[in-house]
């Protein structure tokens, strides 16, 4: 099965010819495109044949293609001259340098995969990235060869009025048969993953941005008309971006204009491609009345991200695709940062964690782990993870915490500099960041070749006699597949000690080696290398409570013996608005612990007091900013609470987060009320960090009192529902209705908003999901019944993912004990395997997490990923399956 073959980081070889600029034209047709290509090709100048004699023979990839003709300098080749299978285009002999045109038919409608050029709505778009561009033509289709990209894109004038592509358009015209063109070019050397075209009927929103060298770039947001009232926060959010690039790495654009296009089907959040940002349309539109906080935030961080790959990604790219975490750690890294500057920094970081240590300690855990540099790979699509993305970024932030944030820019300039327009590695990023501090990163770079969680135990002991504080510290990370020896990490862990008696961050002097000490203020980062090692502070006058691994300075495990005492101490004292959300993490997991424990020995549940008491302080002396109380009342998820046990019982963890939840709302339900009624607000809706605050507080108030169902509740719900203006009050209290027992309540307003919004793609997404979310039992017969909606459709990633992905993270109902959940989704696998395989690996996940189960759901569910082995794969479920089971 040669298509299963891996491919090995170590077999990296330069290409043998590389392409300086590529000539396109794509005669558009629905089922019958056309595409003609001149490539000007020269032998890569560092990789010599082996044979002089011969040479090296050109090999370009190519799927899914109607090979016409190719020519070499003019001279169509005979059928002798050349092999073509379905994946490869050889020619065994070619010149040093010459031209190379080939022509051949692709059918956009039959593309149900979403990768090459497909159609989407009636328009046609692309998607590239990492290895499309092989499905529009025949192509060294690598991203270590870059070529300036001239493109004409012909259609009908009626049916794609609208003809893009990347760079700038040098040429329009009319042809016979009512066909019109535009020609582009792109002065940018880029890969080809970079290119786009898009072709359809869309209208534009315009607007301008001066850089900071005084040149005007033209800004425009394409859409279909009825979308046209749905781009103004993401052309805010894009002009934000451009400024906070400038001024925070010196980074300006460098084209006249930047364009974004919304695509209903699309498989990923957005593509940077060159100039023409291509974007699912859940990722960039919105509207008060029809997206939620949580989308306004979401968009603009995308946008950002996508902006921001224009520099780290696209003039500064991957040798190969091994080093994908080059451009995604660095870019997600500084999306979170613009993300933290424009909003609440210590709610982006408590965000930000919570999901990682959900879902990408999950993924270290499981049998897909895989270093943020992996060394091999079936399926390239399938490595477009947490742990490239969120863990790749989380190691430059520790770049960040190791050099400041000084040495760290200078790092950032020295590495856009000495590589632009260059394809390049991980060791290059490093190096710079190194050689602009001095510091030795060598053994940081293991960060990059290990996988896994490392896991930190700490202990401290004060000595009142001498007045030291010595912090012991272990860490080891634990085996993965493939990985069983691990190495010692270098870790910077930010820390402060708070006095038990002050209250306050207390002065850290540690001591050296050689009797020497250093003064570090009160908040320091100190670097862990060694499996094990002691820290000593001296002069501490007076007893601490550790705040360790501050903001989550490292993605790490940490464990220490905190008493419950000293965490409701640490949530209304630490300093680092972090630490104090996670404190009471911490403190709400012991109880919870206690609680699952009842569960399962069937004794009854005891709701500790202490975590009453600190939610009564919380709530009552609000200290922080309402986005971080908000934070700091909103219970860990099922999802979260589950990485903390070493097997996960959902049931016992589901009865007992629900037990917390209504014991809290017993207890505190004026003081949930008091807030709730504070923050009614009626100022027109604006997506400002304040009002996200006061609407998340508010609604978190809310849900507490709903989960007891007090009849004021219900009401003050209902009353949400009908009166609110914007989506993210409306959908708070669509779910809370629609979540509750009570049909009466749940039914009837679901059924309204459905009539309402029927016409809205992305709002039926969130009716989709509220449905399947839901704790009830008869979840699974729902999300069968809706599956033949007319609306659902598996052919569209954004139903796949608010139908069956959310269904899968219904704990309760995704692991019901007669394997029903874990049957649909194998289902629903089987048959996207044929239509859309990047979706269908994706979607897979939460099978691939059985060993964390108990016996009986471990059989069911490996008995589905064994059904689903046994069907003929696509590269990507193929490596998803066999790495689950292996
Ligand atoms: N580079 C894109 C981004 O992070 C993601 C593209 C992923 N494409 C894919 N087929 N997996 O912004
Ligand atoms: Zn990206």
């Amino acid at each position: 099965m040669s298509e299963m073959q891996a491919t090995y980081l170590k077999d990296y070889l330069p290409p043998a010819y590389r392409v300086t600029h590529t000539e396109l034209t794509f005669d558009l047709e629905p089922s019958a495109t056309r595409v003609k290509a001149r490539l000007h090709v020269e032998r890569h100048p560092e990789r010599e044949p082996d044979e002089k004699e011969t040479g090296l023979p050109l090999e370009l990839a190519g799927e899914q293609l109607k090979l016409i003709s190719v020519a070499i300098d003019g001279q169509v080749l005979e059928a002798d001259e050349f092999t073509v299978d379905d994946k490869t285009l050889t020619v065994a002999t070619v010149p040093e340098r010459f031209l190379l045109d080939t022509e051949v038919e692709i059918d956009p409608d039959a593309n149900t995969a979403l990768e090459g050029l497909y159609r989407s709505n009636g328009m046609f778009c692309t998607q590239c990235e990492p290895e499309g561009f092989r499905r529009i033509t025949f192509y060294p289709d690598r991203p270590d060869v870059m070529a300036t990209f001239s493109t004409t894109v012909i259609g009908d004038r009626d049916a794609l009025p609208v003809l893009l592509s990347n760079g700038n358009p040098v040429e329009r015209g009319e042809l016979p048969n009512n066909r019109h063109f535009v020609t582009w070019e792109d002065p940018h050397p880029k890969p080809s993953y970079l290119f786009a075209l898009v072709a359809g009927s869309l209208e534009k929103v315009e607007d301008h941005y001066t850089t900071m060298s005084g040149r005007e770039v033209l800004l425009q947001i394409w859409v279909e008309a009825e979308n046209l009232d749905k781009t103004e926060h993401a052309m805010a959010s894009l002009k934000r971006s451009m400024q906070w690039d400038e001024e925070t790495y010196g980074r300006e654009y460098d084209l006249d204009r930047f364009m974004i296009v919304a695509v209903n089907d699309f498989n990923m959040g957005a593509m940077e491609n060159k100039g023409l940002n291509i974007f699912n349309s859940a990722a960039v539109l919105t509207h008060p009345q029809t997206a939620n906080d949580a989308t306004f935030q979401r968009v603009e961080g995308i946008v950002a991200h996508e902006y921001f790959h224009n520099w780290s990604g696209n003039r500064v790219t991957c040798r190969d695709w091994f080093q994908l975490s080059l451009k995604e750690g660095f870019t997600v890294f500084r999306d979170q940062t613009f993300s933290a500057d424009v909003n609440s920094a210590p709610v982006k970081r408590i965000e930000d964690v919570s999901f990682f240590r959900t879902a990408q300690f999950a993924e270290d855990a499981g049998p897909t782990a895989h270093p943020i540099r992996p060394d091999h790979y079936i399926e390239i699509s399938n490595f477009y993870t947490l742990t490239i993305y969120e863990k790749g970024a989380e190691v430059v932030r520790m770049l960040r915490h190791l050099l400041g944030w000084e040495d760290f820019r200078r790092g950032s300039d020295l590495y856009f500099e000495r590589f632009d327009g260059q394809a390049v590695t991980i060791e290059d990023f490093v190096a710079c960041m190194a050689e602009v501090s001095g510091l030795d990163l060598d053994q940081f770079l293991r960060w990059y070749s290990q996988s896994g969680t490392p896991e930190i135990d700490a202990h401290g002991e004060y000595d009142y006699a001498t007045c030291e504080y010595r912090l012991r510290l272990s860490q080891r990370t634990p085996a993965t597949p493939g990985q069983t020896a691990k190495l010692p990490l270098h870790i910077p862990v930010r820390l402060g000690l708070v006095g038990t008696k002050s209250g306050h961050d207390l002065s850290l002097t540690l001591s050296g080696k050689d009797g020497e000490s250093e003064k570090l203020g009160k908040d320091a980062v100190i670097h862990l290398r060694e499996a094990e090692q002691t820290f000593v502070f001296t002069d501490v006058e007076e007893a601490p409570v550790p705040s360790l691994l501050r903001g989550f300075s490292a993605p790490v495990k940490l464990r220490y013996p905190y008493s419950r005492e000293e965490l409701a101490f640490l949530l209304t004292h630490d300093s680092d608005g972090f630490n104090r959300w996670d404190a009471g993490q911490r403190l709400t997991l012991l109880a919870l612990d206690d609680l699952i424990a009842a569960h399962r020995n069937g004794v009854e549940k005891v709701m500790d007091s202490r975590l009453i008491e600190a939610y009564r302080s919380l709530l009552n002396e609000p200290g922080d900013d309402k986005a971080v109380l908000a934070e700091m009342l909103t219970l860990p998820s099922e999802a979260y609470i589950a990485e903390q046990q070493p097997t996960v019982d959902v049931d016992a963890i589901h009865a007992a987060r629900e037990f917390v939840r209504q014991s809290l709302a017993y207890q505190l339900r004026d003081d949930f009320l008091a807030v709730y009624r504070d923050n009614l607000s009626d100022e027109p809706y604006a997506p400002t960090p304040e009002q996200i605050a006061q609407r998340r507080l508010k609604n978190v108030a809310l849900a507490y009192l709903m989960s007891i169902e007090t009849e004021e509740a219900v009401s003050l719900t209902q009353q949400q529902l009908e009166q609110s203006a914007n989506m993210t009050d409306v959908r708070a209290a669509l779910t809370l209705l629609a979540h509750s027992d009570r049909t009466d309540l749940a039914e009837p307003a679901l059924k309204a908003f459905g009539e309402k919004w029927a016409h809205d793609p992305l709002v039926m997404d969130q009716w989709f999901t509220i449905q399947v979310t839901r704790p009830q039992a008869d979840v699974l017969e729902r999300v069968r019944f809706l599956m033949g909606h007319p609306l659902f459709s598996m052919k569209n990633p954004n139903k796949v993912r608010a139908l069956i992905g959310a269904f899968a993270q219904n704990r309760v109902n995704f692991h019901r004990l007669d394997g029903e959940g874990y049957k649909l989704l194998a289902d629903v696998v089987i048959e996207l395997n044929r239509l859309n395989p990047e979706i269908a690996a994706r979607i897979i996940t939460p099978l691939t997490r059985w060993q964390r189960f108990e016996d009986e759901r471990q059989a069911l569910m490996k008995a589905e990923l064994e059904r689903i082995r046994a069907e003929k794969l696509s590269p990507n479920v193929y490596e998803m399956v066999e790495r689950a089971l292996a």
